[in-house]
């Protein structure tokens, strides 16, 4: 279930606005070309992104000819590209300043060698990640009561990250436990609907899909044991920015006294801000709200708002999920040394 593979030379990638309708797989040669992809969604999930951002950086490295200077400048004007094309999501920044870091670093004097270096380094990273969801699921599915209905929102599966997942890598590792699972459908993108939904069905993981205002009703009557959802960055002090709606779960699970759940790898992590108002949310095109798919749905030129994300705040979080085990409250110093134990 790999959303990006490295393959002969290239990158694939399964076009996730297609999907479950139509799975399609589309090559990329480029860096600008991937980063078009990032922009645009085909590939879209915190660390799926920043997989692809390191193997957009590796097909420059294959193809390139020249100094070692002038390898790394162009490597720093295709990192800009790739990291514009989406703000909020830090493991994004995150794999580019790893790449970045390595060429300069690296001790090859043959710029070939650095270059298959540099291709190395892009598939550690998209390994090192597959491995970390696994141990964030396993770690996470400790939380899991038998018999327990999960809610998710939006995707943070193996479509999200490259491969496993982190909120459904807990839900994987903990399939056996789970009665089932609530899918909130996540508009406007629909990540739940059409991903979510998708996935768990081909694992026969019994799940039930819901519009997003359907949450607390089902909260209420009980039939919710726990909410898990993934990240797109965490600040040090634990403040979380995900899918927009996520902090309409965490609100509603505080009222209702259920645990709400946190998984994310290292990645995720931004030491640099403490609070979580200063993390740049992404603003989308107006027509993801005025349109279901291809259907209007609002009067023609209705003033729209479309932030991608939220921030759900350090105090409606019961715990997030890592790679180290469980981070619980107070925050900080969990999460400080979750980044230190990377060493990255
Ligand atoms: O806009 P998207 O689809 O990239 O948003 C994805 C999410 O919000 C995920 O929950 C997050 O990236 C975590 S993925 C493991």
């Amino acid at each position: 279930m790999k959303p990006v593979l490295w393959k002969d030379n290239k990158v694939h990638m399964v076009d996730q606005r297609r999907l479950p309708t139509e799975e399609i797989w589309l090559t990329y040669e480029t860096a600008v070309a991937v980063a078009d992809a990032i922009k645009t969604m085909v590939v879209r999930g915190a660390p799926a992104i920043g997989v692809a951002a390191a193997y957009g950086l590796a097909l420059e490295a294959l193809t390139f000819e020249g100094t070692r200077d002038s390898l790394l400048s162009t490597l720093e004007a295709k990192a800009a590209i790739l990291e514009a094309t989406r703000p909020t999501a830090i493991n994004l920044k995150w794999a580019l300043d790893r790449m970045l870091r390595f060429a300069r670093k690296s001790s090859h004097s043959d710029v070939k060698e650095l270059c298959s270096a540099l291709v190395k380094e892009a598939q550690e990273i998209h390994a090192e990640d597959i491995r970390l969801c696994r141990t964030i699921g396993e770690a996470g599915a400790t939380l899991i009561p038998h018999g327990a209905k999960v809610l998710t929102h939006c995707n943070a599966g193996a479509l999200a990250t490259g491969d496993y997942g982190t909120a459904l890598g807990v839900i994987r590792s903990a399939r056996d436990k789970i009665s089932y699972v609530w899918v909130d459908e996540t508009r406007p993108f629909l990540q739940g609907a059409r991903l979510t939904a998708w996935e768990l069905m081909k694992e026969e993981i019994p799940c039930r899909l819901i519009c997003d205002n359907m949450a607390g009703h089902f909260m209420q009557r009980r039939m919710v044991d726990a909410v898990v959802v993934g990240a797109d960055r965490i600040t040090a002090n634990g403040a979380v920015a995900n899918k927009i709606g996520t902090y309409n779960l965490a609100v509603l699970c505080r009222f209702h006294e259920i645990p709400f759940y946190v998984a994310a790898p290292y990645s995720t992590v931004d030491l640099n801000l403490s609070d979580g108002m200063d993390i740049p949310i992404e603003e989308r095109d107006r027509r993801e709200v005025t349109h279901v798919g291809q259907t209007q749905i609002a009067p023609d030129n209705v003033p729209v708002a479309n932030p991608a994300f939220d921030v759900t705040p350090p105090e409606l979080v019961s715990a997030i999920i890592t790679e180290r085990g469980v981070i619980k409250a107070p925050f900080a110093p969990g999460l400080a040394e979750l980044v230190e134990a990377a060493g990255r």
